[in-house]
């Protein structure tokens, strides 16, 4: 039995000791960092691989943003793989499968379609899939002869693209030509892709999005350890999976590191995040096995009661350093994960040596978040579950089909997690604004211009408990 000297601290023991500054302009400060060597993000902020936190809408969010989303593993691989998808189609600018119509059709039917799907233009083929025409909303707008064939209407002049064509190609000939669509031909004439100005007017709204290399946003995907989880792999990765997120909660385990081993092996070019670990040397043997980035937090969750049932973790804050400063010498990133109630948790985590922080309750309150919203005593909720709770379990158990758990099996369940009641806050990026603007604050107060730098900075002094409720509001009546 070993006792370690240091005492275990946390974001509460802990305050960061304010440095000279030259910021001007907090607002203006750089929040990017990295996720992975490879992937970079211009906010460090990921959402939890929860089924109470991210699936394909809260990963779009988050990924317009600047920050990534990691989609939960609970749900059978083709569902996952379908989650990947809809992020990946969220932002586009080519559609890959445009709706088409022949000549055959007519004015109703054309308007018919613009109704089911919102399209705002369809490309008219002959049956080789060679373009004949197109036809926009306005053609349509003072038809009123149902049975006319669309052909009648149809403008025949149509610019084309060939299917490489670059997002700054695409808009110089659509401002050119006047125009709204730009469908892409393959050599032989045929159709194989549009291009719309409504998608990439979409584009520009989010400037500091996280992308892949073919301009789609960026997703996260978690997998575990045992049986199909190679081939889940697979399936995400071609699916177009930006990081696989070695997920259990024990990341130090023979199992965890045989499986990164595994997926290196199968994958050389896969970003791989190991975790969770809390310590130094589990940090270590994680990058060993071939990790890209470690995941750090065990039972530092908000819904977590690992410490209360297995008496296991190391205190939040301690762990980070531990863990940061034993991949620094790999120059490996480090997620810290769990515990962050507030964007000065946030900023105590980056000062610690943490790349980018993983945010579960944080984001289950929001819009974006899966999960229905609930109203108790006037005020609304949306739940929050531990993914070692029974709740998270019998959920994962409906996905997969099976609807029925026997007496049986809920008493013999040990649960490591909680379900729980999270305040709604409205939107992700309204969420987001307020930490990242507190994480700006922190960087100003530490006279850094950088995550980095401010990790560099940081001069952290403990406090007591007076310490910290000096830090609250106090003797005032809040409002
Ligand atoms: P926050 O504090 O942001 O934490 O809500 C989210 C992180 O908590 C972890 N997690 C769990 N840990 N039992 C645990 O011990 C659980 O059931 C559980 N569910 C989630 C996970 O690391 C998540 O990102």
């Amino acid at each position: 039995m070993i006792i370690l000297p240091e005492l275990g601290l946390t974001f509460d023991d802990v305050l960061l000791a304010p440095q000279h500054s030259d910021v001007e302009s907090r607002r203006k400060l750089s929040t990017q960092t990295r996720l992975t060597p490879k992937i970079s993000l211009q906010i460090p902020i990921v959402s939890a691989n929860m089924d109470t936190v991210t699936e394909s809408e809260m990963a779009i969010a988050m990924a317009r943003a600047g920050g990534i989303g990691i989609i939960h593993r609970f749900m059978p691989i083709e569902q996952q793989v379908q989650q990947i998808a809809r992020v990946k189609k969220a932002e586009s600018f080519v559609v890959d499968e445009p709706i088409t119509l022949t000549t055959d059709h007519t004015i109703g039917d054309a308007r018919g379609l613009v109704e089911e799907t919102g399209t705002g233009g369809i490309v008219i083929v002959d049956k080789t899939k060679h373009i004949v025409g197109i036809v926009t909303t306005r053609d349509l707008l003072f038809e009123g002869n149902e049975s006319k064939p669309i052909g009648d209407v149809m403008q025949r002049k149509v610019f084309t693209a060939p299917p490489n064509t670059t997002l700054e190609q695409a808009e110089k000939i659509l401002h050119e030509h006047r125009i709204e669509k730009l469908p892409l031909v393959d050599e032989q004439g045929r159709l194989v892709g549009l291009i719309t100005l409504k998608d990439i007017m979409k584009i520009a709204q989010y400037p500091n999005a996280t992308k892949d290399a073919r301009g789609r946003l960026a997703v996260g995907a978690a997998v575990g350890v045992r049986g199909k989880e190679l081939e889940r792999v697979e399936c995400l990765l071609k699916a177009g999976a930006d990081c696989i997120v070695v997920d259990i909660a024990h990341g130090d385990s023979t199992l965890e590191i045989e499986m990164i081993r595994e997926i290196r092996r199968r994958f050389p070019d896969a970003q791989i995040i190991g975790g969770n670990v809390a310590t130094a040397d589990g940090t270590r043997r994680l990058i060993d096995a071939g990790a890209d980035a470690v995941k750090v937090g065990v039972g530092s969750g908000s819904i977590c009661i690992t410490r209360v049932v297995a008496g296991a973790g190391v205190p939040q804050l301690s762990a980070i350093i531990e863990c940061s400063e034993a991949a620094r010498a790999a120059k490996i990133p480090i997620i810290a994960d769990g515990g962050v109630r507030q964007s000065g948790d946030a900023v105590k985590a980056l000062a610690a040596g943490a790349s980018a922080v993983m945010l579960g309750s944080l984001l289950a309150g929001t819009d974006e978040s899966p999960g229905l919203m609930m109203t108790r005593k006037g005020h609304r909720y949306k739940v929050s579950q531990g993914m070692a709770s029974l709740g998270a379990n019998l959920a994962r158990k409906r996905r997969e089909g099976d609807a029925w758990i026997t007496q049986e099996e809920i008493e013999e369940y040990v649960s490591e997690g909680v379900e729980a009641a999270v305040p709604y806050r409205g939107s992700v990026r309204e969420v987001l604004m307020q930490l990242v603007g507190g994480i700006q604050s922190g960087m100003s107060y530490s006279g850094a211009h950088s995550i980095e730098e401010l990790n560099a900075k940081a001069v952290f002094v403990r406090m007591t408990g007076a310490g910290l409720k000096e830090s609250m509001a106090h003797d005032v009546e809040v409002l």
